[in-house]
């Protein structure tokens, strides 16, 4: 996964929001949102104990909901290390688990092909150099005692991210959270980054503005929900969950039809999509989040070669709710809301394909040309799609093949 290319071949990742905010399942900025003291939330260590922890579970998962990488968050904003690091005690290594879950999750994915990429913060709440004031998600102050100075919470950034890149084999992404809203810079640290680790990515949420790719985040991007072609790498980014990243007990799921809306939009566009679920103390990922994820696998491998090798197609359709992909003579309609009625008209297209299929279940589609009763004035005949199953696939996306001369 050398290039941004082979990168963006791979459509879709698996997102892992973990840590010990797992353990009171409320939401994974737990300290920060409870405002929780940082010694309170620290005793949390001593319950992390995930005796289920398996990362061929967390591969097996993402396979089978048709990702191809996995990115997990090595360091969130409460600071606790998902690795073995000698700069602080607040890490996996000092609690009852004793394991280094990062090491044994970058074996797992080396082993099994699958590009692993590392989530980090850079904002820190447990580190007390680091300088807290209330930006962006930063703990409004100082807790007593701290001495806030960046310029020493960089030179900790720095052995941490050394660290990362050089114990755990390669790295396909570095997925920096929090940068830009804390107004602070460290321009040395992507290019440590990419000496340490040739070829790897960089997200645009670091400390400098030299990411190689931009992240929108649920829907709080409207410049990006209006280009109907991604100008630039776009990896947008969601989780199943309407309100937390990481494990929440009383969850409010998005029903897996929206989600499909969002990655088809996403992916016929021409971005990646980063998909996140959040394991539970014990390591396992809930059953309902991993039901979404296998129902996104099941309609993304009927649908996939629409999505894969594809261009996007601009002008055959112009409402924006039917994204086109093509490849050669082959034309994909993405049909990510639903339709009103049992048809849909192409008005750009006159003539009637060679074959026209529905690709979810592979079924033939009608197709026609004939004067419809609404375009008697005009006498235009635009190409009708007919019989679609739309009640059918009323909890999916469907996709039309059409094959033209
Ligand atoms: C939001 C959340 C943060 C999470 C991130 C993932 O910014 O506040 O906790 O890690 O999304 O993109």
């Amino acid at each position: 996964m050398a290039t941004l290319d082979a990168f963006f071949a791979r459509r879709m990742g698996l997102f892992i929001h973990w840590g010990l905010y797992a353990i009171p399942g409320w939401h994974e900025q737990h300290q920060l949102r409870l405002r929780t003291p940082r010694a309170e939330y620290a005793r949390l260590a001593a319950q992390f104990h995930p005796t289920a922890f398996d990362p061929d579970a967390w591969i097996d998962l993402a396979e089978a909901a048709g990702m191809s990488y996995l990115v997990v968050t090595a360091k969130h904003l409460d600071g606790f290390c998902l690795w073995d690091t000698a700069t602080t005690e607040f890490k996996v290594t000092r609690t009852p688990f004793g394991r280094d879950v990062l090491a044994e999750l970058a074996e797992a994915c080396h082993r099994r092909g699958m590009p692993l990429g590392l989530y980090y913060s850079a904002i820190d709440q447990h580190c007390t150099f680091y300088p807290n004031r209330g930006r962006g998600h930063e703990l409004a102050g100082p807790e007593p005692g701290d001495t806030p100075e960046w310029e020493r919470f960089v030179d900790i950034m720095e052995r941490q991210i050394t660290e990362l890149c050089t114990r755990y084999g390669r790295l396909a992404v570095f997925w920096w959270d929090s940068g830009p809203e804390i107004g602070l810079t460290a321009p040395r640290l992507n290019p440590l980054l990419r000496r340490l680790q040739p070829g790897i990515l960089i997200n645009n949420r670091g400390l400098s503005a030299d990411g190689d790719f931009s992240t929108p985040e649920r829907d709080y991007s409207p410049e990006f929900d209006a280009q109907k072609r991604f100008a630039k790498p776009v990896e947008a980014c969601q989780a199943v969950g309407a309100e937390s990243w990481g494990w929440r007990q009383d969850e409010d799921y998005f029903s897996t039809r929206y989600l499909l809306g969002e990655v088809d939009r996403v992916l016929a566009r021409g971005g990646n999509y980063l998909l996140n679920v959040g394991p539970r103390p014990d390591g396992t990922v809930d059953p309902t989040s991993a039901g979404i994820l296998k129902a996104i696998g099941d309609w993304y491998g009927r649908v996939k070669e629409s999505l894969t090798d594809v261009e996007t197609v601009e002008d055959i359709v112009t409402d924006p709710a039917v994204p086109v992909t093509r490849r050669g003579n082959t034309l994909y309609l993405h049909l990510h809301r639903p339709l009103n009625a049992r048809r849909l008209l192409v008005t750009t297209l006159t003539a009637r394909p060679e074959r026209a299929i529905l690709l979810n279940d592979g079924r033939p589609i009608r197709t026609s040309t004939e004067l419809l009763p609404r375009y008697y004035r005009k006498g235009e005949r635009p190409l009708r799609l007919c019989d679609l199953p739309v009640d059918e696939f009323a909890g999916s996306v469907m996709v039309l093949r059409l094959d033209l001369a």
